[in-house]
């Protein structure tokens, strides 16, 4: 027998050539899409998104994808490999070198900067670090959210109540945050950012800090809530919980999508958060309730608002 090939430079060459083979398909997606008019059934379309950091370091590298509206998506990939450019750049905190982002088939590279403000009307987002007001009880950090944006009084008294027993903190409304778990920190933290129903959700590493049981609590929560309807994406480091869960996988490695697993071969979508909770462990927690449907017209404020 000959002498083997050395496993090693073989493996980083395949994986170089899945890059470059994924970021050639990209391109010639994002060409095609490019000038085409947004589909507003896509809650997100990336065409040939490109973020450079510092002249030469690229967050993101000729990113092309969609996300029908009502999806649930997790969005993994190595540190660094830029999830939390794409996350950033979805809720305009940054704007990309190259290409096009469109939300609701609206491209955002065309909102006016007094448009800002309404066009976040429509994102909830959850970060790792759960950015809570310390000085403020469960209730009035949830409520501060509908304050914001000018909600009324008695808006603020039905809602607020609804999306903490949703979130499963009925029992903490006048706790402080350094009074809560890690955990029911983040739950706080999604309440606040799902209690106006935006129809879009972004999560960036919403279980980052917590344990495995924990995470399972909070990944079943953004589970319920993607059965309103909202479409979710949850950026992750925990690939356990993606591979249990059964959802769409969108992979990035280097600023490119290299792996995009679609709905077919994954979990029925129609599952109860109880079935839902059974698919995550055994035995399955406390009996759920699922959510309200999203009412049809409560969705994307219209091309949002001039
Ligand atoms: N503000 C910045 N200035 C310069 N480079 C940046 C900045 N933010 C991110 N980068 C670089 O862009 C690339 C993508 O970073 P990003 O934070 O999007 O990765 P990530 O996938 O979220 O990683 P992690 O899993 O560690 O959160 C990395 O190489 C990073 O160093
Ligand atoms: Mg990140």
């Amino acid at each position: 027998m000959g002498p083997v090939a050395n496993v090693e430079p073989m493996a980083a060459t395949e994986k170089e050539l899945r890059l470059r083979d994924s970021q050639v398909a990209q391109r010639k997606d994002a060409a095609a899409a490019s000038g085409r008019p947004g589909d507003p059934a896509n809650a997100i379309e990336c065409r040939g998104v490109t973020k450079r950091y510092d002249s030469s370091k690229a967050g993101l590298s000729g990113t092309t994808f969609a996300i029908r509206r009502g999806e649930f998506v997790f969005l993994v990939g190595p540190t660094g490999s830029g999830k939390s450019t794409l996350m950033r750049l979805l809720i305009k905190e940054l704007e990309p070198d190259e290409g096009q982002i469109l939300v609701a088939g609206r491209d955002l590279g065309e909102l006016e900067h007094k448009q800002l403000p309404f066009y976040r009307r429509n994102l909830g987002v959850v970060f790792q670090d759960f950015k809570l007001l310390p000085d403020r009880t469960v209730y009035q950090n949830v409520a501060y959210a509908l304050q914001v944006t000018g909600s009324s009084r008695a808006d603020i008294r039905e809602k607020v109540p609804d999306i903490l027993r949703l979130t499963g903190l009925a029992t903490k409304l006048h706790h402080y945050p350094d009074q809560l778990s890690g955990g029911e920190q983040q739950r706080v933290s999604i309440a606040r950012a799902f209690v106006n129903a935006p129809p879009l959700l972004l999560a960036d590493e919403p279980t980052g800090n917590l344990d495995p049981e924990t995470s399972i609590g909070i990944m079943q929560l953004l589970y319920r809530i993607n059965r309103t309807g909202t479409t979710v994406l949850v950026a992750t480091h925990d690939s356990a919980m993606v591979d249990r869960m059964r959802r769409r996988v969108l992979e990035l490695a280097d600023g490119v999508v290299v792996r995009d697993e679609l709905d077919g071969q994954y979990a029925p979508t129609d599952m109860t958060t109880a079935e839902f909770g059974a698919l995550l462990r055994e035995p399955s927690p406390e009996p759920q309730r699922v959510a309200k449907k999203r009412e049809p017209g409560d969705d994307f404020d219209e091309a949002f608002r001039d």
